[in-house]
């Protein structure tokens, strides 16, 4: 059974919660890939919300068992408060969750570096130890979730922080936040209590989806971030630590990319960031805070006022061929009903001319400005629309003309925040 891939289109905060929740309805199988608790899902079962930063947003279905792949980064002290909230919240994660012992963890130590080396202010980064905890793991001194579980290796492993630790304060000429001895000794205290919980969890989770796919089991891989904060291919250095695009599911949780069939790609109906970094179709002013309002644009990990633009669909097309995405998720279309004139971005005006692509450098997407085709916008609210034959003429307009710039189909659009509010989106030869 081929495999199934979400990924972010934008910078992240696309509304794949929503998608995820839906999609894994018909899913055996969710399995986060990458980043940590740095990503912040948000989904609405009824009246109420979940906001989810680690554990795969297919655990709020019934049907799914969910997987933590050994390509995310886990901070154990912050899984343990996620499993418990989950659990107060009366969700099973007994047989429903999987953690993979190859996971590479994120300690304490690690939100110290990043304040340190003021990664946190340059890159405007979630401060949760994320960069850190992958530089440890490509500098091949990490400690990993199966490391965790062994009291012995883990204290001797802190232990030898404090010297690492010590030098890097000393150097800087600055304090640790904490006298380091006692920090440590609270470290390994708690890590030993999450370690006990995870411990039932904790497994090879790379022989379990094998098992799956040879049995024909459907599989949903969870991205987190969105294409250009991956790494490699985003606004680099303003990009998170991890590969966030399609092809992140095939090392992140050890499958092999000709199972990854279809891809789904998560995009807002505008664009958003948080966050340094360029962003060409980025609003400025009274413009701006409208959009925001409408919009709730406001960070589900951090709380940060989001940076809000028009949808950029130089940059979708790039996403759609850098994931081969096969179908668009849009989302958030309500907000912007009662705007008279909506811009999307089709190419941009570079210093060498004309781009029908973003370049791949943050410093020259800085000197890109975006050429705007103005459609008109619509006064009806879509809350309550259901059927693609019920959405205004304009939106479909809107709807059309971003599936031809981004050579894509649109496949569903997002109305509102509940699971109910959404617009499957027929073929292109079956609209009428
Ligand atoms: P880090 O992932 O915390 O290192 O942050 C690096 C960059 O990625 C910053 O610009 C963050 O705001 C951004 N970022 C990380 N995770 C998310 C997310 O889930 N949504 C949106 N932006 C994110």
């Amino acid at each position: 059974m081929p495999v199934t891939v979400l990924v972010g289109c934008q910078w992240g905060d696309e509304g794949k919660g929503k998608a995820v929740d839906l999609l894994s309805e018909r899913m055996d199988w969710v399995a986060r890939y990458g980043g940590g608790h740095n990503a912040g899902h948000t989904v609405f079962l009824g009246r109420e919300k979940f906001v989810l930063h680690l554990i795969p947003c297919g655990i709020l279905q019934k049907r799914p068992r969910c997987v933590i792949g050994h390509g995310t980064v886990i901070d154990p002290l912050y899984l343990q408060q996620e499993m418990n909230l989950l659990t107060q919240r009366g969700v099973n994660l007994n047989g429903r969750l999987y953690i993979s012992d190859c996971a590479h963890l994120v300690l304490p130590y690690h939100r110290w570096l990043e304040t340190l080396e003021g990664q946190d202010t340059r890159i405007g980064t979630t401060r949760r130890g994320i960069g850190p905890a992958y530089q440890d793991k490509a500098g091949r001194c990490g400690l990993r979730v199966r490391d965790l579980l062994d009291a012995g290796a883990l204290r001797v492993h802190l232990e030898d922080q404090a010297a690492r630790l010590e030098g890097r304060y000393r150097a800087a000429g600055q304090d640790p936040p904490e006298p380091l001895g006692l920090a440590i000794e609270g470290w390994t205290r708690a890590c030993a209590e999450a370690a006990e919980v995870m411990r039932p969890f904790v497994t090879d989770t790379v022989d379990l989806l094998h098992r799956a796919l040879q049995a024909g089991q459907r599989i949903l891989c969870e991205g987190a971030q969105g294409t250009f904060l991956d790494l490699d291919l985003g606004t680099y250095p303003y990009v998170t630590s991890s590969s966030t695009i399609a092809a992140g599911a095939a090392t992140g949780l050890g499958l092999p990319p000709s199972a990854l069939r279809t891809v789904v790609g998560v995009c807002k109906a505008y664009t958003t960031r948080v966050g340094e970094g360029p962003f060409p179709t980025e609003l400025a002013g009274e413009e701006a805070e409208s959009l925001r309002a409408r919009g709730g644009e406001y960070g589900a990990t951090t709380g940060r006022p989001r940076r809000v633009g028009w949808l950029d669909l130089v940059q979708l097309r790039q996403a759609v061929r850098i994931n081969g995405i096969t179908g668009i998720f849009l989302t958030k279309m309500d907000v912007l009903t009662g705007i008279a004139k909506i811009r999307v971005a089709t190419a941009y005006v570079t210093p060498d001319g004309a781009a029908d692509r973003p370049p791949p450098d943050a410093p020259r997407l800085a000197l890109c400005r975006p050429e705007y085709e103005d459609l008109p916008g619509w006064e009806e609210s879509l809350r309550s629309t259901r059927r693609w034959i019920d959405l205004p003429e304009a939106v479909q307009a809107y709807v059309r003309r971003i599936e031809e710039v981004a050579g894509c189909r649109v496949q569903a659009i997002s109305v509102g925040s509940p699971r109910t509010a959404v617009v499957p989106v027929p073929a292109p030869d079956r609209r009428g």
